[in-house]
């Protein structure tokens, strides 16, 4: 089988903020629909890497590419959802207006998709990840997982050729957080999305996964979780002892957090 096209294209970048060398070398690519975990402990540089990705940041050094061109803001072939969105419960937007976001970061968003269209788009999309019942909920009365839904249909709703999560994992139990990733790994196989979805915790995602890009060190490791997170590979990355426990088909990494 003819390997699918490369969507995502990191070359030896180094990423330096405030004077400080987060990034040192990284490199990896990803693949039409493909499924990446982006793993790594608290400061690895994950965001950071989401950020380069999404032409917030320019790297020091190094070559990026995606979709074959270098990173450019407001590329409706990027789908993003960050880090840290659990809204609060006063919040009188509804699920619908959310998702209708991600329609307005593009210059042919609002005014292009006007009325019907739009909410059709919106109609469609929530529908998709499995919330339209809850369209016209005010958004703090959603669930963790139901707004961790209704940011990934945010983030779909341009149609993405690249979906990029920042933890959407972090505020959920291992049963939701479960739900989200056969969601996701649903949404990359038929609309043949790649997806890369940072993460502190391996397990929920190790059965969907294609791969695993782990971060550390301002180094990289890219591979299947089987070749990556492994006492050997971890240590090697981090440059210090690291034990990769598996157990009862869960995987522990001790030693790792500084
Ligand atoms: N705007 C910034 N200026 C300076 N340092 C930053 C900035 N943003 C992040 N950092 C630092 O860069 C490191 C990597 O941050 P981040 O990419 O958020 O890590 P991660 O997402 O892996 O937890 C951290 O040490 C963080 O404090
Ligand atoms: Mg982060």
């Amino acid at each position: 089988m003819a390997l699918a096209q490369k969507v995502i294209s990191v070359e030896n970048i180094a990423v330096e903020l405030n004077g400080r060398m987060v990034l040192e070398d990284v490199s990896f690519d990803v693949r039409q629909g493909e499924f990446v975990a982006v793993l790594g402990p608290n400061g690895a540089g994950k965001t950071t890497l989401f950020k380069v990705l999404l032409g917030l940041l320019e790297p020091a050094r190094g070559k990026v590419s995606v979709l074959g061109k270098p990173p450019r803001l407001g590329a409706k072939e990027i789908g993003y959802a960050p880090q840290h969105r659990t809204l609060e419960t006063d919040l009188a937007l509804r699920a619908r207006d959310v998702v209708g976001f991600g329609l307005d970061g593009h210059k042919w968003g609002i005014g292009f998709l006007g009325g019907r269209r739009r909410s059709a788009a919106i109609d469609r999309v929530l529908d998709e990840v499995g919330v339209c019942h809850l369209a016209d909920m005010p958004v703090g009365r959603l669930s963790g997982g139901e707004q961790q839904q209704m940011y990934i249909a945010q983030a779909l709703i341009t149609n993405p050729r690249v979906l990029m999560l920042d933890e959407p994992l972090s505020n959920l139990d291992i049963s939701h957080a479960r739900e989200i990733v056969s969601l996701l790994s649903g949404v990359s196989r038929s609309r043949g999305v790649a997806v890369m979805l940072i993460s502190h915790d391996i397990n929920p995602l190790l059965h969907a996964v294609d791969r695993v890009l782990y971060l550390a060190n301002g180094h990289s490791a890219i591979g299947s979780p089987e070749e990556v997170i492994t006492s050997e590979t971890l240590s090697m990355l981090y440059s210090s002892k690291v034990d990769v426990i598996r157990s009862g088909g869960r995987i522990f990494v001790a030693g790792a957090e500084t």
